[in-house]
This record gives C-alpha cells, sequence and structure tokens, in this order.
C-alpha cells in the first residue's frame, strides 16, 4: 500500500496508537521506539498537554555557568544547549567581567506591544486622530480583558497609532503598549487586541484583519554593561583585537550575523533552559540589530582611557516566568530555582548578561588562538568515543587526535589497539 501522511484522528489516539503509525510509516525498531519514549523529567502526559500530536521529548544537557556577578549580585546560570564550548566560554568571559565589577543591567520594564491593522480607509489621517481621542476608552476595553494582570500592576498602558503608505492603500496600525508584569505576555496582549478589533471597526467604519503582538519587543529591552581590565584581558593587543573585530561587525552584515550568533548562543541557552520562547527572542533580536536599517552587531566594544576593555550590549528580551512552559516544565522550573530570579525583569537582565559574555567570549578567542584548538579537542573526545573508547581511554585518544592534528574515527581506531596493546 501507498504510504500516506494523512491519516486522520492522530491528535486523538494514545503514545501506543501514534508510535504505531509512526513505526509503519517509518520502519523504526523497537529499540528506536524505546529511545523515543524513554520519560524524563518532562513526562508523555505534560509533554501531550503542552504540544499536539507528541510521541515523545528530546533531552539537551544544562549546564552551569559559573563567575557571573550581575548588578552585584551572585548568580549560577543554568544553560540548556548542544554546542561544546559554550558554557566554558561564559564561565570564563564572566570570570574576565569581575575584574571590573561584573556586569551592570537595567531593562524598560516587562512591556510588550500589540498592533492591530485598520484597512480600507480613504481618511487614514483622521482615523488616526480619531482613535487617539479615544485612548482612554481604548485602554479601558484592553484592561477589562485581563482583571488579574491589572491587579498585578500591569495592564495597558497607552496607545501609538501610524499610517502606513503601502500598495494596498493606507493603513492604520494601532500599537497597544501593555506592562505584562511576570508574563511573557503573548496570550494577554492578544487577547487585548481581538477584544479590541470590533470597537475598532466600528468607530472607524474599517475592517480589522491582523492582531497580534509585535516581536520587535522595543520597549522590553535589557541593556548591559561591563568592564574588563586591560590585564584581565591579557594585554592590549587583545583589547585592540576585540575593538577591530566590533569594528568589522559594523562595516559587514557578513560579519555581523556571526558576531550576534556568538550572543545568541548563550541567550538562547538559558531562554531554553528556563522554558522560553527560543523564536520570540530570536526575532526580537535581530530586528532590533537591523532597525538602523542596516543589520549590524547587538554590542559595542571600545577601549576607556585606561586601555581597558568596556562592552555593552541592548537587546529586546521578551521573557516570562509565568503562564508559558516555564511553570510546566519541571526542568525549567529547577533552573529557575537555580538562578534565584525573582521577576522576568531579572530573568531579562540575567539573559542579557550571558550574552555580553558569550560575545567577548569569542572574540577573545578569535582575536588570539581562534576557536579551532578548543571545538577540536572537544570534538575529538566524541571521535574516541566513536572509535569504541571507553573511560580514561577517551582523554587518552582525544589528546593524541589533537596532538596529531588528525581528528578522525579511522586514526582514533588505530591509536586505540595500540593502547590496548599496552
Ligand atoms: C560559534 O557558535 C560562535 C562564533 O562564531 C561567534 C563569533 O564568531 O563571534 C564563535
Amino acid at each position: 500500500m501507498e504510504k500516506t501522511s494523512r491519516i486522520s484522528g492522530f491528535h486523538k489516539m494514545g503514545l501506543e496508537e501514534r508510535l504505531k503509525i509512526v513505526q509503519s510509516f517509518s520502519d523504526l525498531k523497537e529499540e528506536e521506539l524505546r529511545t523515543l519514549t524513554k520519560e524524563g523529567a518532562l513526562n508523555f502526559e505534560t509533554a501531550n498537554r503542552m504540544i499536539e500530536n507528541v510521541i515523545g521529548t528530546i533531552q539537551l544537557p544544562i549546564g552551569i555557568a559559573m563567575n557571573f556577578l550581575i548588578n552585584g549580585k551572585e548568580y549560577l546560570i543554568p544553560m540548556a544547549i548542544e554546542e561544546p564550548s559554550v558554557v566554558a566560554a561564559a564561565s570564563n568571559a564572566a570570570r574576565f567581567a569581575r575584574s571590573g565589577g561584573g556586569f551592570f543591567v537595567t531593562n524598560t520594564g516587562p512591556v510588550m506591544i500589540a498592533q492591530i491593522q485598520l484597512v480600507h480607509l480613504s481618511d487614514a489621517h483622521a482615523t488616526r486622530m480619531a482613535l487617539f481621542e479615544r485612548k482612554e476608552e481604548i485602554l479601558e476595553l484592553a484592561n477589562a480583558q485581563d482583571p488579574m494582570l491589572v491587579s498585578l500592576g500591569g495592564g495597558a498602558r497607552d496607545v501609538e497609532i501610524r499610517v502606513l503608505n503601502t500598495p494596498l492603500g493606507d493603513m492604520v496600525i494601532i500599537h497597544l503598549i501593555v506592562d505584562t508584569r511576570d508574563a511573557m505576555g503573548a496570550n494577554a496582549v492578544n487577547t487585548m487586541a481581538e477584544a479590541l478589533a470590533p470597537f475598532i471597526e466600528e468607530w472607524t467604519g474599517g475592517r480589522v484583519y491582523l492582531r497580534i503582538l509585535s516581536n520587535l519587543a522595543e520597549k522590553r529591552l535589557v541593556r548591559v554593561r561591563t568592564k574588563i581590565t586591560k590585564e584581565a584581558m591579557g594585554g592590549e593587543d587583545i583589547v585592540d583585537g576585540i575593538v577591530y573585530a566590533q569594528t568589522f561587525a559594523e562595516a559587514d552584515p557578513y560579519r555581523a550575523a556571526t558576531h550576534n550568533k556568538g550572543i545568541m548562543n548563550g541567550v538562547i541557552a538559558v531562554v531554553i533552559a528556563t522554558g522560553n520562547d527560543t523564536r520570540a527572542i530570536e526575532a526580537g533580536a535581530h530586528t532590533y540589530a537591523a532597525r538602523s536599517g542596516q543589520y549590524g552587531p547587538l554590542t559595542t566594544w571600545e577601549k576607556d582611557g585606561e586601555g581597558n576593555l568596556v562592552g555593552t550590549l541592548e537587546l529586546p528580551m521578551a521573557v516570562g516566568l509565568v503562564g508559558g512552559a516555564t511553570k510546566v516544565n519541571p526542568v525549567s522550573q529547577v533552573a529557575v530555582k537555580i538562578l534565584g530570579v525573582k521577576s522576568a525583569v531579572e530573568l531579562g537582565e540575567v539573559i542579557g548578561a550571558v550574552g555580553l559574555a558569550q560575545n567577548l567570549a569569542a572574540l577573545r578567542v578569535l582575536a588570539t588562538e581562534g576557536v579551532q584548538r578548543g571545538h577540536m579537542s572537544l570534538h575529538a573526545k566524541n571521535i574516541a568515543v566513536m572509535a569504541g573508547a571507553t573511560g580514561a581511554l577517551i582523554e587518552e585518544v582525544a589528546k593524541r587526535l589533537v596532538e596529531e592534528k588528525k581528528v578522525r574515527v579511522d586514526r582514533a581506531k588505530e591509536i586505540l589497539e595500540e593502547l590496548k596493546k599496552k
């Protein structure tokens, strides 16, 4: 029989039934099914409530980044990531940053933007003004959607309205500015925007299409600063190298993309560990990096009057502690406890500091020995395991592979044989 992916009712099936279907479609062995269904801290039942059509969970290593001093407070930072070197690099950079007192971070509050798109208007500019006249009414209607948020001190705060001149005519874009407190806030602001739409249509005679948050969360910024003494950096030449790397990223989007990827290595690892939405953070960061019209680096690196290195990072940080997967995934709850953060903005501040540290670590290595030596020694360990090494032999084989600059499985097997004979 022809294979088909058109299987009705998959979502209503239990785990066993779903697995049978996937097994026969993809010819899975029993062992592979066991791998899929091996339960970790996130059990099937919980996972099945988080998303649709669940057949298993996937695990990632969680490593702790050490040495972080942020606004005078000590943090251990859980990072969930598949890439070697990231956790060690963040810890190293955080150690250097202690030479200047660690990281100093502020934020602009947990403030999200919801967009409402209004079209079919002949007088968009007058409509814009008429909507401003109803600002208080708009805020009241929005806040009536979420009395809980209001009782916690959050809620809709302001209204911003623009006219966009588009190929389909003028559009009036209404921004509802909402303080979402400890929630990432997507649900809260989307509910408000959807509730407002019929009123806006009635008042203006226009037609509302989209009602959704903006991931360019430019009112929810985290701002980080750090200083590393030239001694801690290993000399003024390294400071200069980092300033050159910065200038390269400012002049060239090809480099800026990689520069920012390094920042996101740190940022996203903490976002995953704490159960937050990685795509929201990526979308916000990269759009913010392009806000001038040219995509550029999210950080700055300069040399101060004494030759020390000073760095900054500014980026949107829409993360929450309540209302999302953070509270559902038991591992995320423990990650939040390890961090010891008391609010969503504090979590955002920590993530910002990790981003700046990660960038510093990358630029320091790039401006000096290059990334391959570090990567290769970790890679060599994996190759040693693939060749069959166990226990102490892993280190020994890996060391030889790196010394010989032949990090390959065939060579690893030869070395392993030699060592075993000994
Ligand atoms: C690798 O994951 C990240 C780096 O490429 C970042 C950078 O180039 O700045 C090392």
